[in-house]
């Protein structure tokens, strides 16, 4: 029996498109930024997104990080809404590599409470400043829901007021153009630093972007060598990232749906799913024994995670339309199976 995995969207393969331009691609030393697929991706990105300058790098993480080391000096604050990736998820990487400290405020779906954010403003000189506001869009541990236009307006109107920069954590920000029916750089603008993952649902084995201002792009190079990331003929890579890019963004909308449809099949076998928080390609499902149940979804042929103590499905570009009704059924049977 084949499985059908729903662990993640950055579980796609490259399709043989992105194979063949992997191989033809034109390369070069991209330390030396003689890279002309790295250089044209970079570009592309920072064209189609509306910031000035884009730097390839390997991971979502490290544009993340590389953009807190950017803004913060040591021992100064980024606000994040509660469940921020980079905050949860990064192994306490704010504080061993920028010496940052994070607070994080409430934020329902994923949408920061405006009023809990501006509370948490810290002026100095007797505590640690407030050096950095970042928001996540999609916000993953929320469900991979979408902050809405005017509060992302709101929020960046907020930091211009608290002259503060801003990151954009937008690992799957095409989801959640996607979901508005906008374009990603409508949801990039005004933000100081943007993260674009292209390895998630955009379909590229490897790679994120870091959009950023041109004045910061020597500093950012300088933290992606520090880092490790100063790659070589990485044009194998961006070669896929370029149509990760320009072809990606056609694939969501489907994604979204069968994300829909595999909600509504997991409300009517009985699982506690917030129908609310089902925006983009994420379902998440509260059950009591996660792990229990995780573990009879795979005996049936279902891969899913376990992610904030909830059971996490994500729909991608490598799912069949008819797996999805698949994946139910075997739901269906898991949740028939003995705990063993
Ligand atoms: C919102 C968000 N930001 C950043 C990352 C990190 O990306 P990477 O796995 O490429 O380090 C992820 C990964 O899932 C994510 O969901």
């Amino acid at each position: 029996m084949r499985p059908i995995d729903l662990r993640s969207d950055t579980l796609t393969r490259p399709t043989p498109a992105m194979r063949r331009a992997m191989a033809e691609a034109e390369v070069g030393d991209d330390v030396y930024g003689e890279d002309p697929t790295v250089n044209r991706l970079e570009a592309l990105a920072a064209e189609m997104l509306g910031l000035e300058s884009a730097l390839f790098l390997p991971t979502g993480t490290m544009a993340n990080q590389v953009a807190l080391l950017l803004h913060l000096p040591r021992g100064a604050e980024v606000v994040v809404p509660e469940g921020a990736h980079l905050y949860e998820y990064e192994l306490g990487a704010p504080a061993l590599l920028a010496g940052a400290l994070v607070r994080p405020v409430p934020a329902p779906y994923g949408v920061p409470d405006l009023e809990a954010l501006q509370g948490a403003l810290r002026p100095g000189p007797f505590q640690a400043p407030t050096g950095l506001l970042a928001l996540e869009n999609t916000h993953n541990l929320a469900g991979g829901t979408v902050v809405p236009l005017e509060v992302q307006e709101a929020f960046l109107r907020l930091a211009q007021a608290h002259r503060l920069p801003t990151h954009l954590d937008g690992a799957r920000l095409f989801n959640a153009a996607t979901f508005l029916g906008v374009e990603a750089a409508r949801l990039a603008r005004g933000f100081t630093t943007v993260t674009v993952s292209l390895s998630k649902g955009l379909g590229a084995p490897v790679g994120s972007l870091l959009l950023l201002p041109k004045a910061l792009l020597p500093e950012a190079r300088r933290y992606r060598k520090l880092l490790g990331g100063g790659w070589r003929q990485a044009g194998v890579l961006a070669a896929a990232g370029l149509l990760a890019l320009t072809e990606g963004p056609k694939h969501l909308e489907r994604d979204h749906a069968l994300a829909r449809t595999l909600a509504q099949g997991l409300l009517r076998l009985g699982l506690e799913v917030d129908p609310q928080a089902v925006q983009t390609n994420m379902v998440y499902a509260r059950v009591k024994d996660p792990q229990g149940f995780l573990a009879r979804l795979r005996a049936q042929g279902v891969l899913a995670g376990a992610v904030g103590g909830r059971v996490r499905f994500v729909t991608h570009r490598d799912l069949r339309d008819e797996e999805i009704p698949e994946a139910l059924r075997r739901v269906e049977a898991a949740l028939q199976a003995k705990a063993p």
